[in-house]
């Protein structure tokens, strides 16, 4: 099936081998968080028992070791994500503080009473909220981007939507609920046209495709460690050189300033200015090694290995005769994120019964209220795969949702 060893894989991840309630573990609930392998684990126990110190401060060599090894890992991520400079990748604590920072920055700063801010319907809330308060503080409006009926991002009316007003076009690259995979090249070109920005929520496609922040003109790109093989409590803010230079900083701190004095202080270069205090050094580090594992399987047989997974779940779950898949039916214009409803059994129901039989995914409405309820339901039950998921987990949960119905039907 795909370019690599899944069997080796599967071996570097030691939580695969757990049994959950006497079963083993299939675990189908990706896109909230990944499993580890142990190559990340090793890191941070390595950097623990070897390097700990804090970084940017010393003179001493764990200080030094630390700082480099630091260093180092933002420089994979520039790299992995094709970042002309390291200083444009800020390290955060997840996707939402990095969408936060441009919202509570360049947002605020640029963002007038008139303008508008542009955003799709399929947006998580961390890519919500933060829209809604600065366009009720500022007096901006905030556009929405709909959905059509297959869960596609509609464009159709983008020349309207996105007009001279617009100071920001802010978009998930894949949705978290639906899987779609939206347009960002084109919504950049338009929103570029007449001046503003794109910011990218790409938590849920930086992990499993090739994401090439030049190719995309992206002005700012922001996911999270924990959905790729990294470590929870790091994220990305990847922003353009200059944007991020003239942007006001975030936090206020020891490391961001370049000089204090009683009366008033000064910034520190990039990406610096964006780091106040201890940063969280070891899950930095951590994440370096994650890029490591996923550079070296390539992400292109990473993504044609979820696509394959994802072509072969659609077709089992559509073939049940009282589950709905929302979103995208045709599984090339998808990631593999497959939210779907049961005609009888409430998710929740489902999911608890599914984790009796050692199968994990995600219920609820996935941090996505208002499009979760535009199905006119409050909660949906969601299966998400990632490197080291088989056609036979597809099998499990497909045959859990038949032994569920069983259940239910008695
Ligand atoms: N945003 C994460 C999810 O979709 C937590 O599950």
């Amino acid at each position: 099936m795909s370019n690599f060893d899944i069997d080796a894989i599967r071996a570097d991840f030691p939580i695969l081998s757990r049994k959950i309630n006497g079963q083993n573990l299939v675990y189908l609930d990706n896109a909230a968080t990944s499993q580890k392998p142990k190559q990340v684990i090793a890191a941070l126990t390595d950097y623990y028992e070897q390097t700990n110190a804090n970084v940017h401060r010393g003179v001493h060599t764990l200080s030094i070791e630390s700082t480099d090894d630091y260093e180092l890992a933002r420089t994979k991520v520039a790299k992995f994500i094709n970042a002309p400079r390291p200083e444009e990748v800020i390290w955060t604590r997840n996707t939402s503080e990095s969408l936060n920072l441009v919202s509570a920055t360049w947002a605020e700063k640029n963002v007038g009473e008139g303008d508008n801010i542009v955003i799709t319907v399929m947006e998580h809330h961390s890519n919500i909220v933060p829209w809604q308060q600065l366009a009720a503080k500022k007096n901006a409006e905030l556009r929405y981007l709909a959905a059509d009926e297959d869960g596609l991002l509609d464009v159709s009316n983008v020349d309207s939507i996105i007009d001279s007003r617009t100071k920001i076009v802010a978009a998930t690259h894949m949705s978290n609920v639906l899987g779609t995979i939206n347009p960002i090249a084109m919504l950049a070109n338009q929103v570029h046209a007449v001046g503003g920005v794109i910011l990218v929520d790409a938590a849920q496609s930086v992990p499993h495709m090739a994401v090439d922040v030049q190719e995309l003109d992206a002005d700012f790109l922001c996911f999270s460690a924990h959905k790729m093989l990294g470590p929870t409590g790091i994220g990305v803010l990847y922003g353009k050189y200059d944007l991020l230079d003239e942007m006001p900083p975030y936090m206020f701190g020891g490391d961001m300033i370049l000089e204090v004095t009683y009366e008033d202080a000064s910034w520190n270069d990039l990406p610096y200015k964006f780091e106040a205090g201890t940063p969280n050094i070891a899950d930095a580090i951590a994440t370096g090694a994650a890029v490591d594992y996923l550079s070296e399987l390539g992400m292109d047989n990473v993504w044609q290995h979820e696509q394959e997974l994802t072509a072969y779940a659609m077709e089992q779950i559509l073939s049940l005769d009282n589950v709905k898949v929302l979103g995208p039916k045709n599984p090339c214009l998808r990631g593999g994120v497959i939210s779907f409803i049961h005609d009888t059994i409430h998710p929740h129901d489902l999911g608890t019964a599914l984790d009796q039989q050692g199968i994990a995914i995600r219920t609820g409405h996935h941090c996505a209220m208002p499009l979760v309820r535009s199905f006119d339901v409050v909660a949906a039950a969601r299966a998400s795969f990632y490197i080291y998921n088989t056609k036979s987990d597809v099998d499990a949960l497909v045959n859990g949702i038949n032994e569920t119905e069983g259940y239910f039907s008695r």
